[in-house]
């Protein structure tokens, strides 16, 4: 037996082929018997064409198509040939022709797929992913794995074109700073010690600067043992990128460049170059949170001085102690009933610790609600005002301590804007947020944490801070926020050695485990150690923006589910006790289940 050889793609037929002699193969996609005639639509990466089978031209191969069932692997030879008057399909690329097949090979046969591929998208996502080789099958999969390649491509080209290089790092390394939940590897040949999985290069790149590699990136796997959430896995991919002897600007300035490369060969998009900035507070003060969704305004307002001599508890009792009353004010929201209200909105604020939302509805130049009454004609009048409120709006208020307050409003915003249509669905956003603080106070553990990582560097003009008021530093760092969505993150770091040393003394790190944990790094900066800076993006969440898709398990060929299975797989799994015997492990439980 002969095998027939691909000639062409199910994608590339058109009306000037016609008359030719062609090859295809491909799986097959529908199935229809007219009796007569037998129509195959055949599927491959590359698109749909429509096989014909004639029973007076060739009976035994006609015979044969009667057999062929969904998602089996066929090779056809035929002649490309119009499609009778009438039965083109301008929907399809390849809708002017068909093939009148001649010769058939069925190369493989299939199980009735547990799901249809077409409707895969209605279909329970733990099925496809189960069954993630034909989920793959279908072409939005296969198109967001092909905007994912092309992004990987153009990342590499801007980054040779620019003089970096791309430098592997280990994959087995030492526990690394990122500050979530090291992934262990026992380690053979020296048993009760471990391996620590990536959560991001950030110490090699580092050290590939004081080494004098000058300009480094790498499209590197990176893993965090955290609860995996719609646009978080914890195996996940960054591209990572240190520049040496730079500034924020130099960082910001060759990175928001590539972006607008990616956009723009991608999506045909223009980024608008530079990129807005905003700095941390304002971020905050107006938007609740450091990564604003600015394609829609709504700002957070905040109307302490406002209410607190009103007649509502309380709010008044809230400024008292210290903490504020914010709000925000949405367009069009009061045809929301009370029970939308209550139900939907103040339940919601809740998941986010307010307490409750009280809710003032616009109507007739009068303000409508059960706290109305507390209120002076004067306050009344500032509110509107603040707000800009008119005709038809809602407004919302939150009354808790500052961080509170901004959390919950921040969530209630981004869902109002969602909800009220308050955006078109393909703006984009671009944001660098600056100005970050250094340090975050951290009231459970009573001691500072780092906003980014112990590596930041602090604004030269706030080092004298560093004993006096360390929580008044600000850093070098900058996030890019599109849409709310953090993509990439980065700073100029600590090159001297003694600053560092004071970072991990303000961050409560003794010098015991600092020697123990980053010894090696911080004596690679005795080494002559370069000034420099660098930035990681979420390549994942890069693919999102690109694909507009709210799942990041949609960008990644295999991914986990929210419980950190690979259903495909059915990682992860138990091993053989001489593995472990090997390793000198003993486990107490054996489980599929991770709780
Ligand atoms: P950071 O921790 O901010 O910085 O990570 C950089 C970017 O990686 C993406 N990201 C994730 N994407 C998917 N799933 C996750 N679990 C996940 N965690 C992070 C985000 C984020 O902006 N070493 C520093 C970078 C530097 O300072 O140069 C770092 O890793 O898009
Ligand atoms: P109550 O007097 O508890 O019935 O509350 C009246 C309104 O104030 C309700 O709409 C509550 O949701 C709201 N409310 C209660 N506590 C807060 C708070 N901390 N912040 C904002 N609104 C609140």
């Amino acid at each position: 037996l002969i095998m027939l050889k691909r000639t062409n793609t199910c994608g590339d037929l058109r009306g000037a082929n016609v008359g030719e002699s062609v090859v295809i193969c491909g799986w097959v996609k529908s199935y229809r018997d007219h009796g007569n005639l037998v129509f195959i639509d055949l599927r491959d990466r590359y698109g749909l064409v429509q096989l014909v089978f004639n029973p007076e031209t060739q009976p035994e191969i006609h015979k044969t198509a009667r057999d062929l069932r969904c998602e089996w692997v066929i090779a056809a030879k035929g002649t490309v040939s119009k499609r009778t008057e009438g039965m083109e399909n301008p929907k399809m690329a390849t809708g002017e022709i068909e093939v009148v097949v001649e010769e058939l090979e069925i190369l493989n046969t299939a199980k009735t797929p547990p799901f249809e591929i077409d409707t895969a998208e209605s279909v329970n996502e733990e099925l496809r992913l189960t069954h993630r080789y034909i989920d793959l099958r279908r072409s939005e999969m296969q198109d967001k794995l092909r905007v994912r390649h092309k992004v990987a491509k153009i990342v590499r080209d801007y980054f040779d074109e620019n003089g970096f290089w791309e430098i592997e790092t280990p994959m087995l390394g030492k526990s690394t700073p990122e500050g979530a939940r090291d992934y262990l590897v026992p380690a053979r040949l020296y048993q009760g010690s471990f391996y620590a999985l990536p959560q991001s290069p950030q110490l090699f790149k580092q050290i590939l600067m004081v080494s004098g590699m000058d300009k480094y990136f790498q499209i590197v796997r990176c893993f965090r043992d955290e609860d995996p959430r719609a646009d978080r896995q914890a195996e996940f991919t960054q591209i990572d990128v240190e520049m040496s002897f730079v500034d924020c600007e130099d960082v910001m300035s060759v990175n928001e460049k590539l972006i607008a490369r990616v956009f723009k060969e991608i999506l045909d998009v223009d980024v608008k170059l530079p990129v807005a900035r905003i700095t941390y507070k304002d971020s905050v003060d107006n938007y609740g949170i450091d990564r604003p969704d600015l394609r829609f305004d709504m700002k957070l307002k905040n109307i302490s001085d406002i209410v607190k001599d009103c007649d509502f508890k309380v709010f008044t009792s809230t400024v008292e102690k210290g903490g504020v009353v914010k709000g925000l004010c949405a367009e069009g929201g009061a045809k929301f009933s009370r029970s939308d209200i209550e139900k939907g909105l103040t339940k919601y604020v809740a998941e986010y610790g307010a307490k409750g939302l009280a809710w003032i509805k616009v109507d007739g130049g009068e303000l409508k609600s059960s706290i109305a009454k507390f209120f002076s004609d004067e306050q009344k009048a500032k509110l509107m005002e603040i707000f800009g409120a008119k005709d038809g709006d809602l407004i919302l208020l939150v009354a808790d301590k500052e961080s509170t307050v901004n959390k919950a409003l921040a969530a209630l915003r981004v869902k109002l804007g969602k909800d009220l249509e308050l955006y078109d669905g393909d703006a984009r956003e671009f944001v660098w947020v600056v100005d970050f603080p250094m340090l975050e106070w951290n009231e459970e553990a009573n001691r500072y944490d780092s906003l980014h990582h112990p590596f930041t560097a602090p604004v030269a003009e706030d080092l004298d801070k560093l004993e006096s008021d360390p929580g008044n530093i600000n850093s070098q760092a900058y996030d890019l926020v599109v849409n709310g969505s953090e993509i990439g993150g980065g700073s100029i770091r600590i090159h001297d050695p003694a600053t560092q040393a004071k970072v991990f003394d303000l961050l409560n790190i003794s010098k015991e485990q600092a020697a123990d944990r980053f010894g090696f790094f911080l004596k690679a900066l005795e080494y002559g150690a370069p000034p420099h800076g660098g930035i990681a993006f979420g390549l994942d969440r890069l693919v999102m923006l690109l694909t507009n898709t709210d799942n990041i398990r949609d960008v990644i060929a295999f991914p986990k589910t929210q419980r950190g299975q690979c259903l495909l797989t059915e990682a992860p799994s138990p091993v053989d006790q001489a593995q472990l015997n090997e390793l000198n492990i003993r486990t107490q439980k054996h489980s599929h289940d991770p709780s």
